[in-house]
C-alpha cells in the first residue's frame, strides 16, 4: 500500500529521511483492527521523528502519522486514539510507562490503512468532516488536557498561550474561547497575532512582551524562547501546563519565580480515549472546528512536511488518502 514513511533518521535534514512509496500491509495482531485512512494530519512530532527523536534506527522504515479518520473493517467512520498501551493497562492510557504513539514501535496513520487496537476507535460524528477529525487526536486532544484536565482553571479565567500559529496553540485558543477563559496569545509574527484574533484570543502580544496584569494559568509548547516569560508573567498560586519545548530546555528555569510565587509547574502529554471523547462532544456541542491551513493529498505529503518545517503554518495540514 501507498505510505510515507521515515527511510532514516537525520537530525540536521529530517526531509532528506522522507520517503513515499510501497509499504506493507498492517497485519493486526489478536485485539487489533484495520482502518481505511480518509484522512491524517501532520504534527511537529513527525519531524521529531525523521530527526530520530523517539524513533531508533532499529524500527525503520516507519510510517509517520499520529492522526487518522477513517472506516473500520464493518464500515463505521471512526476516529484513532494515538496512544498504544500496554495490553493489560487499565488505568489513563498517557500514564503507562510503555505507552507509545502511533508512528513510534507500531506503523502510522500516513498510509492507506493503519492498524490500532479495536478499543482506540472513537465514533467521528456527521458533524465533523474526515479532515476535521483527523486534526483532533494529538494537537486538539493535548490542548484539551492541558486546558480542562490539568490547568484547574475556573470560569473566566485569563490563559496566556505561548506561539499562537502552531497546531496545539490554535486549538488552545478555540478551546479557551469556547469555555469561556479570557484567553491570551503571543506570537513573533503579526499575521499569526491577527488570525489568533480571528480564532477568538481576546489579546494578542509580541513574545516577551509586558502583560496588563498577570495570568492564571500559560499553556507552554513552545519551550526555551518563552520559558522565562511564562514564569514571570502567572500570578501568585498560578499553573504553568508545559505538553512541549519546540526551541529547546528552558535554562535559566526561574525557580526563584516558582517557589516565591508557589507557581504549580505541571506536564501534559497527550490525552486518554475518554477525553478523545469528550473532545469530539465538545467541538459538536460548541460547533467548533479545528484551523486548517491546507488540506493535501498524501501523495503530496512532502510539500506539507517542507511547510511546516520552514514554519510556514498557521494550524493544521491535513493529508487525504
Ligand atoms: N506532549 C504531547 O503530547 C505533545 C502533543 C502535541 C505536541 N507536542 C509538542 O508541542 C510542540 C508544539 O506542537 P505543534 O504541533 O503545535 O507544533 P507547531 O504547529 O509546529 O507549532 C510550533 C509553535 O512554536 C512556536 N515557535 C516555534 N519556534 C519558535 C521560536 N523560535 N520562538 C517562539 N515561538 C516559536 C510557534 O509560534 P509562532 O509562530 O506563532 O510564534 C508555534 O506556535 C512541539 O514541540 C510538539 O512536539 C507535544
Amino acid at each position: 500500500m501507498f505510505a510515507v514513511y521515515a527511510a532514516r533518521v537525520d537530525r540536521d535534514d529530517p526531509l532528506s529521511a522522507l520517503e513515499l512509496g510501497d509499504q506493507p500491509e498492517p497485519a493486526p495482531p489478536e485485539g487489533w483492527t484495520t482502518v481505511s485512512v480518509r484522512a491524517a494530519s501532520l504534527n511537529r512530532h513527525d519531524l521529531w521523528s525523521l530527526r530520530g527523536v523517539g524513533l531508533s534506527a532499529d524500527r525503520l522504515p516507519m510510517i509517520l502519522g499520529c492522526d487518522a479518520a477513517g472506516t473500520d473493517e464493518h464500515g463505521n467512520d471512526v476516529i484513532v486514539h494515538s496512544v498504544i498501551t500496554d495490553p493489560d493497562w487499565r488505568d489513563d492510557e498517557t500514564l503507562d510507562p510503555a505507552r507509545t504513539i502511533l508512528s513510534e514501535l507500531h506503523p502510522g496513520t500516513f498510509a492507506e490503512r493503519v492498524a490500532v487496537p479495536a478499543r482506540n476507535l472513537v465514533p467521528k460524528p456527521a458533524e465533523l468532516s474526515f479532515e476535521e477529525a483527523a486534526c483532533l487526536p494529538t494537537a486538539w486532544l493535548t490542548a484539551f488536557r492541558m486546558l480542562f484536565t490539568k490547568a484547574s482553571l475556573a470560569p473566566g479565567a485569563t490563559v496566556l498561550v505561548q506561539g499562537a500559529g502552531g497546531g496545539v496553540s490554535t486549538a488552545l485558543v478555540r478551546l479557551g474561547s469556547a469555555a469561556g477563559f479570557r484567553m491570551w496569545v503571543t506570537s513573533r509574527s503579526p499575521e499569526r497575532r491577527a488570525e489568533a484574533l480571528r480564532l477568538g484570543a481576546d489579546e494578542a502580544y509580541e513574545l516577551d512582551a509586558r502583560l496588563p496584569e498577570r495570568v492564571d494559568a500559560v499553556m507552554e509548547t513552545v519551550g526555551g524562547a518563552t520559558w522565562g516569560h511564562s514564569v514571570r508573567s502567572l500570578k501568585s498560586g498560578g499553573t504553568l501546563v508545559v505538553a512541549g519545548a519546540t526551541t529547546g530546555d528552558a535554562s535559566p528555569a526561574g525557580l526563584a519565580h516558582i517557589y516565591f510565587r508557589q507557581l504549580s509547574v505541571v506536564g501534559a502529554t497527550m490525552g486518554t480515549v475518554d477525553e478523545l471523547r469528550r473532545l469530539v462532544r465538545f467541538c459538536v456541542s460548541n460547533g467548533i472546528r479545528p484551523l486548517i491551513h491546507e488540506v493535501l493529498p498524501l501523495q503530496d505529503a512532502r510539500r506539507g512536511f517542507e511547510a511546516l518545517d520552514a514554519q510556514n503554518v498557521v494550524g493544521k495540514i491535513v493529508f487525504t488518502v
